[in-house]
């Protein structure tokens, strides 16, 4: 099953992250579900189907909109989709890369032929919260990326860590493209 944020409607970009946040966990727990129904017919012996169904998740990328990010739950964990503008990928490749707290590329962060999209872990790497700014009416900092409330820690387009006590980048996540409007995280 696909992860999707086409139940949100049209009031999305008036309603709390916390709603994409939920809505798209649902779905990704009816993945869960559906796996763990079919996987004991198939083969006794391998991981449970918790754990196999979890492993990977699909996400339809059409419902995001330029500029936008969501948040997708994957192995439990919270990861960032974002999709970036042409600003805010110029933005993320003028950084100069020596001076970052933790050195990295953008070119390195992304896709090629997909650089408009970012996924990367929603954990921040200060003491975990969930930084603001998938959605573009949310504080993103100075860097234009998003924004932890909790202690001040900002991150830029590539999510690489610009300011505040935070040590290192948001985290790359593993994922890869099925098609352009599709992604499989894991
Ligand atoms: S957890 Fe993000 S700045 Fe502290």
């Amino acid at each position: 099953m696909t992860a999707t944020t086409s139940d949100l409607g049209p009031d999305a970009e008036s309603q709390p992250a916390r709603r994409d946040f939920l809505g798209l966990t649902a779905a990704a727990a009816a993945a869960v579900g559906a796996g763990a129904i079919v996987w004991p017919m198939v083969d006794s012996m391998n991981p449970s189907s918790d754990v196999l169904a979890m492993s990977t998740i699909e996400v339809d990328l059409t419902p995001i909109a330029l500029g936008q990010g969501v948040i997708v739950l994957w192995r439990g964990q919270p990861v960032f989709i974002r999709h970036r503008t042409e600003d805010e990928i110029k933005l993320a490749r003028e950084a100069v890369v020596a001076e970052l707290r933790d050195p990295a590329t953008d070119v390195d962060r992304v896709k090629p032929g997909h650089e408009q999209w970012l996924v990367v872990s929603a954990i921040c790497t200060h003491l975990g919260c969930v930084p603001g700014g998938s959605k573009s009416n949310q504080p993103r900092g100075e860097f234009g990326g998003w924004f932890c409330p909790c202690h001040g820690s900002q991150y830029d387009t590539a999510g690489r860590i610009r300011k505040g006590p935070a040590p290192l980048n948001l985290p790359l996540v593993n994922y890869a493209f099925q098609s352009d409007t599709k992604i499989i995280i894991g």
